[in-house]
């Protein structure tokens, strides 16, 4: 059984003051929510402040981003997985669409993140998906099979086995429209079969594919009642504690 990963990802949102407020009245909403991992990645400044208000609990930190080299060194603005761990994070998203889309990320730099956040000992959360103009042509899963093979296809076992895989279709993006849920488990079972040709059966039935795009209160049970969709990775709805406990306790 695939334990679900309910993960918020506040992308530019919030200062330390806002991060402390949200966990005060977050932790006691999902405080018997051991059903589900959960996981709220903010930005680098609240890192701080979500650590030390998540100490004891059952909310892990994780950062959105890493530099592509775990190495310290003169990269101005940039930082290592190793400062997130230290900071006291678990994981790191990677390869979300938006630093695909601003930040010139590739499948080959979002390879180097993930092969950094594994070096750091973070868990990595590789983020897949397709444009609109992708899937209006059918391509849907050529986008996927392409980013899969050029990036976490190149992992060996080992290190596949410490990755989370969030399915995030572009269009589903901050836009309201959320694939259905037979749409998102169309594109998690092509997912787990590339999983299974890569790197065999054992490994498919373990990974958690989670699903992320425009996940809300009222649309997430409809989702997690897919067998194949293992968590969820929320932007919006994750910057509103109660908004994200009643995602968390779907
Ligand atoms: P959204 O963002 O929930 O606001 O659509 C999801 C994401 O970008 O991870």
């Amino acid at each position: 059984m695939r334990k679900p990963l309910m993960a918020g990802n506040w992308k530019m949102y919030k200062t330390p003051a806002e991060t402390a407020a949200f966990f005060e009245k977050f932790l006691p909403l999902v405080a018997a929510s051991n059903h589900a991992d959960i996981l709220i990645c903010p930005p680098y400044v609240n890192i701080a402040a979500a650590v030390a208000a998540a100490r004891g609990s059952n909310v892990e930190v994780g950062g959105q981003n890493l530099h592509t080299a775990n190495k310290e060194g003169a990269y101005t603005g940039e930082i290592t997985g190793a400062m997130l761990r230290a900071a006291g994070c678990s994981a790191a998203i990677v390869g979300h669409s938006e630093r695909r889309q601003y930040f010139g990320e590739t499948c080959a730099t979002v390879l180097q993140r993930t092969l950094a956040a594994l070096d750091a000992g973070l868990r990595p959360v590789v983020c897949v998906g397709e444009r609109l103009e992708e899937r209006e042509s059918g391509r849907t899963e050529e986008v996927l099979a392409a980013q899969f093979r050029d990036g976490i296809a190149k992992l060996t076992p080992e290190q596949f086995g410490w990755i989370a895989i969030a399915y995030e279709p572009v269009w589903a993006i901050g836009t309201g429209k959320t694939a259905t849920p037979d749409m998102a488990a169309d594109a998690h079972r092509y997912l787990r079969s590339l999983v299974r040709q890569a790197y065999g059966a054992e490994a498919a039935a373990g990974v958690r594919i989670l699903y992320g795009g425009s996940v809300k209160p009222d649309n997430v049970r409809g989702l997690m009642a897919q067998p194949e969709i293992d968590g969820a990775l929320v932007g919006g709805a994750s910057l509103d504690p109660v908004s994200f406990a009643s995602i968390v306790n779907f």
